[in-house]
């Protein structure tokens, strides 16, 4: 099989499937997408015909590429992702820019919580070298993942705390922090959408009531650590807007608003603790 044939084995010309084609070619023959047009009659060795057929069916199986790969761009990084991480979403770079644009000072406390891949905290931390940003997770083979990312990219100003929530920074609460930023998992355990989702670890998408209760938890706890005048920014699923908006309120958060994302959904709340 020649490269040609190889990327025309799935999906159609210019489809999102054949982009895909691309990036696991790129992958295996170690060549970049331009390379691979111009090399396109260049016969593929057995053991690169055999791992890229091997990822197509993995892929058709309802693995996210990124598994395959092993990385996935996010903001200006490329982030390091294994089967005990989520795969950062564009959308997230929304709740990136959206924190971005508020006015904290130079060297603002940051707390993310429920990292990942780091890619929320590094994100920020390579557009704000000042900020002291702590970045947490409940589960240590995510967090590591994380700290190698930060490595990686030269972040090593990043500081890492394995725990549930607030818990994971090991102090007793007091209004110490100017931000905190989170992507909680926000999915119901029966959405539509978990079938899809099967890859990637439920741990970072399901949240019992109706996908709010992580959400509850951070804004409940995080009054209590935020500075006043401090900001707290959530993701969160295209239909919670409002029960987000309502939860902020209920706690005493101003300056309640949300932000779409790039397909129009609501996606990211953010409020002040005044
Ligand atoms: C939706 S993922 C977000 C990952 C990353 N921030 C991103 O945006 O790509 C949620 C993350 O929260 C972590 N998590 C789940 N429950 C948690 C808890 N109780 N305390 C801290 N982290 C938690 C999961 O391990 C997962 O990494």
């Amino acid at each position: 099989m020649n490269i040609a044939q190889a990327l025309a084995l799935r999906g159609e010309t210019d489809s999102y499937e054949r982009q895909e084609n691309i990036w696991l070619l790129e992958h295996f023959l170690g060549l970049s997408a331009l390379e691979l047009k111009y090399r396109a009659s260049q016969e593929l060795t057995t053991a690169e015909e055999q791992a890229y057929t091997q990822a197509l069916a993995r892929i058709a199986a309802g693995e996210p590429l990124a598994y395959i790969t092993g990385s996935q761009p996010f903001w200006t990084l490329d982030l390091k992702v294994t089967p005990d991480t989520l795969v950062p979403r564009p959308d997230t770079e929304v709740l990136v820019e959206t924190v971005l644009s508020l006015s904290l000072q130079s060297n603002a406390m940051v707390v993310d919580l429920g990292t990942g891949t780091g890619a929320i905290a590094l994100a920020l931390a390579s557009e704000r070298p000042n900020w002291q940003i702590t970045a947490t997770d409940i589960y240590p083979p995510t967090l590591a993942v994380a700290k190698e990312n930060a490595i990686k990219h030269g972040l090593n100003e990043v500081q890492f705390a394995c725990g549930a929530w607030f818990d994971a920074l090991g102090l007793e609460a007091e209004p110490r922090l100017d931000l905190i930023v989170s992507n909680p998992p926000y999915i119901d355990a029966h959405d539509e959408h978990m079938p899809a989702l099967a890859a990637e670890p439920e741990r970072a998408l399901v949240a019992a009531d109706q996908g709010l209760a992580d959400i509850v938890q951070i804004i409940s706890q995080g009054k209590y650590w935020l500075k006043q005048q401090g900001w707290m920014a959530l993701e969160h699923g295209y239909d919670q807007a409002l029960a987000v908006q309502e939860i902020f309120a209920e706690h005493g958060f101003s300056e309640i608003r949300t932000v779409k994302d790039y397909a129009g959904n609501d996606r990211v709340t953010l409020a002040r603790l005044m």
